[in-house]
């Protein structure tokens, strides 16, 4: 847990679940955190909740489908605290259903959520990160991002790019001593299950989360545990799941 301290990070999707117990998880461990999601109210709270305990952090309402907004984060952070030392590629919702339901809508939020999203993250850090020659981009992917079932072909999709975006950054920011990392979860209870909009898949995942998932500390222990490493160990890929999750 060293290398924590002083670190600037920035997290999407940080008003709930993975985000949220991340951002107060580095917090508590001497990071300033800079917090990016739609729901300001939450974001707020909890920057201010983190600030009131002695830890630093400020919310900047973002949506991770606007390019600029994201932009706006990232630089937020830059001129708050100097520097941006992780990016975490977080935010994503997970609309399983199968393809002949056509949720078209859901198809198009998920590309532009998932696959976009971490797209302008990258977009909007690694000019920082190129100039300060350091820096960690963390993208979330999944489990889903290394296997497929019947109603996940979208979200898998999104989480398999996931995977190709970062492995081609990877080969490509060595000049500038960037490193990057994919962490691929299983069924961790968070409110991602929220974002299944087909009734019958809906209720389906909820009953497997709720018999499968484990609690969301094991993604900030896993995040922990890729940023504390010393600068010359460049961690690529976790992979985790609940012990009793088959696939
Ligand atoms: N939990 C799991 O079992 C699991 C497993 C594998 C991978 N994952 C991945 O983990 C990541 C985090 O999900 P979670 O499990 O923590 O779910 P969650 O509790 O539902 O959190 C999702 C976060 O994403 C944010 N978000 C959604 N759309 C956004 C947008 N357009 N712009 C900015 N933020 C947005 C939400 O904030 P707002 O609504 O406030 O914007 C929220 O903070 C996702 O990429 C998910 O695919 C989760």
């Amino acid at each position: 847990m060293e290398n924590i301290e002083g670190k600037v990070v920035v997290i999407t999707g940080a008003s709930s679940g993975f985000g949220k117990i991340t951002a107060e998880y580095l917090s508590e461990r001497g990071a300033s955190v800079v917090l990016g999601a739609r729901s300001t109210d939450k974001i707020e709270a909890m920057a201010k909740k983190i600030n009131n305990k002695g830890g630093k952090a400020i919310a900047v309402t973002t949506d991770v489908t606007k390019a600029d907004q994201v932009k706006k984060l990232v630089d937020a952070a830059v001129k708050e605290f100097g520097k941006i030392d992780v990016l975490l590629n977080n935010a994503g919702i997970m609309p399983l259903s199968p393809l002949e339901y056509l949720k078209v809508e859901d198809w198009d939020q998920c590309i532009d959520i998932n696959i976009k999203g971490v797209l302008y993250g990258i977009a909007a850090a690694l000019p920082h990160m190129k100039e300060q020659k350091s820096g960690q981009i963390i993208s979330v992917s999944s489990v889903a991002g290394h296997t497929i079932s019947p109603g996940g072909a979208v979200y898998s999709a999104s989480k398999y790019s996931v995977r190709v975006i970062s492995e081609a950054l990877r080969q490509e920011v060595k000049p500038y001593n960037i490193r990057t990392l994919v962490i691929s979860p299983g069924a961790v209870n968070t409110g991602l299950p929220g974002s299944v909009t087909a009734e019958d898949v809906a209720e389906n995942i909820k009953q497997y989360y709720t018999e499968n998932a484990i609690p969301a500390d094991s993604f900030a222990r896993a995040v922990a545990f890729a940023i504390s490493q010393p600068e010359d160990v460049d961690v690529n890929e976790i992979l985790f799941r609940p012990t009793k999750q088959q696939l």
